[in-house]
């Protein structure tokens, strides 16, 4: 997320000590203009607000207490060198989140700013994944011409209403908490609710208590009895992000609830049970992490029986014009802009360059650069000096078809139906089978007898699709 900072400092060496602290790509600094009134700049769209005290006037106190009726209104830090004690408690009280000493130094000043960001940036994703006006998370999001999607999508519109557990795998930003979200959404659970939680955030004991609960007296403060997440997501699902964080000891408990829908809270003798759908995401290399004794390869077994891998985007660069558009069109009602769309150029650019942060950090340059646009349309002028140079490298891919607005591939539209359907049903196959062959390591028998079919088909399927069974074992990579 691209932070907007505005700057009223009375002090040129004020300023530089604050804009040493601010140093960061993502950060857009902008100062107030002289000539006019401070107040009406501070109430526009801005994350950070950093004013002097001696800029302030008199009516200060009221202009803060009125920015907190505003929506989303911005993050307030007053530097001073000396201020006493009883107003700067009015400040506080008024909603202001800190008055500071601009001198204060070995990297104070950065570390306070750090953290009243990372807060706001919480709320504000927290906002975005969930309840944010433009769009809840739906299939159709992940709705593409890129054939690498089609199969993918193939497979997940298969195991939205199928209700096992699923395993999201992908990079860093690719979707997978978007994904999990949108399968819950259209899946017949929806009427649940949707418990997400980040497996390495917490501390073991405390994940065990958020996870499975704790009976009154279970430890030292459990002063009542608690329901944890597993009961809380009764008839919804719950979303366990970074599975591969758990420590081993709640693998256990995890694996017991994927096999008997039961949970046991802590100092209890008495399992509960509960209707909970388990979705796990993870960047890592779980078999890896099976091999090295880290994970255990029964839970592994028992949640991969559904793998989703999201392609990463610079396998699905189809997607990107259309992708762009609508974030200009999101982030221009957001953040109050008139740009209108982008260059061809700076689109070219968009489409070459890596995404190593996939959609997370393409959102980010489409908001820094909407940001950045004074005119109706982005330039690569606005686009970070990494993308910038994108455009003049040789394309990774072969031809891009860009999407229609309805992500219907205009390939497809120059086949007869039966080639087209029968195109589409040997991408589905070979997906399916690769993903099932992964997950029960390349063996024959098991794979038919989990996809119904007899295992001398499943091998004239893998000739045809060029599937073989050694690439599926322990230790190779898929
Ligand atoms: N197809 C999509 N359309 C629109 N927005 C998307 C799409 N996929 C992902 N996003 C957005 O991109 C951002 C990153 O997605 P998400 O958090 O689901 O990624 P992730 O795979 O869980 O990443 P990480 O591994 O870093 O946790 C989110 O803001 C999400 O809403
Ligand atoms: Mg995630």
């Amino acid at each position: 997320m691209v932070v907007q900072v505005l700057l009223a400092l009375d002090r040129p060496e004020t300023e530089a000590l604050v804009r040493h602290a601010l140093a960061n790509p993502d950060m857009v600094l902008r100062r107030t203009m002289p000539d006019r009134p401070l107040w009406d700049q501070v109430r526009q769209t801005h994350d950070l607000v950093v004013i002097s005290h001696s800029l302030l006037g008199h009516a200060a106190l009221d202009g803060i207490r009125a920015l907190r009726l505003q929506s989303n209104p911005p993050s307030v830090v007053i530097l001073t060198d000396s201020m006493d004690p009883s107003e700067s408690a009015a400040f506080l009280a008024a909603g202001c989140n800190a008055v500071l000493d601009p001198s204060l130094v070995n990297g104070t000043l950065e570390q306070i700013f750090q953290s009243i960001l990372s807060r706001r940036r919480q709320e504000w994703e927290e906002e975005y994944a969930g309840r944010r006006g433009d769009s809840p998370p739906s299939l159709n999001d992940f709705t593409s011409c890129a054939p690498a999607m089609q199969n993918f999508m193939a497979m997940v519109r298969h195991v939205v209403d199928a209700d096992t557990s699923l395993l999201m795998l992908g990079e860093t930003g690719v979707g997978k908490e978007r994904l999990a979200r949108a399968i819950h959404a259209e899946s017949r659970r929806n009427r649940g609710p949707f418990v997400p939680i980040h497996c390495g955030a917490l501390p073991e004991t405390l994940l065990e208590s958020e996870l499975f609960g704790h009976e009154k007296g279970a430890f030292t403060g459990a002063t009542a009895s608690r329901r944890g997440l597993f009961e809380l997501a009764e008839g919804g699902t719950i979303f366990l992000d970074e599975v591969g964080d758990m420590p081993p000891h709640l693998q256990v408990k995890l694996l017991r609830f994927l096999q008997e829908h039961e949970v046991l809270r802590v100092g209890s003798e008495r399992p509960v049970r509960v209707d909970a759908r388990v979705m796990g995401a993870t960047n890592r290399d779980l078999p890896k992490e099976v091999e090295g004794g880290k994970f255990r390869e029964d839970l592994y077994f028992r949640l991969s029986v559904v793998t989703l891998t999201i392609p990463p985007l610079r396998e699905r660069r189809e997607e990107i014009p259309f992708l762009v558009q609508k974030l200009i069109n999101a982030f221009q009602s957001r953040l109050g802009r008139q740009v209108q769309g982008i260059n061809p150029d700076a689109l070219e650019a968009l489409i070459r360059y890596p995404w190593p942060g996939n959609i997370r950090e393409l959102m980010n340059n489409i908001e820094r650069a909407v940001l950045l646009c004074d005119e109706d349309r982005i330039a690569l002028a606005h686009l970070p000096e990494s993308i910038r140079k994108a455009q003049s490298a040789p394309p990774h891919v072969g031809h891009i078809h860009p999407c229609a607005p309805n992500g219907f591939p205009e390939e497809w539209m120059q086949k007869p139906l039966s080639e087209a359907s029968r195109d589409i049903l040997e991408r589905f196959e070979q997906t399916y089978l690769s993903t099932l062959l992964r997950t029960t390591h390349g063996r024959i028998g098991e794979t038919a007898r989990r996809a119904g079919i007899h295992p001398r088909s499943l091998y004239a399927k893998m000739k045809r699709y060029g599937l073989h069974k050694e690439d599926f074992r322990p230790g190779r990579c898929r």
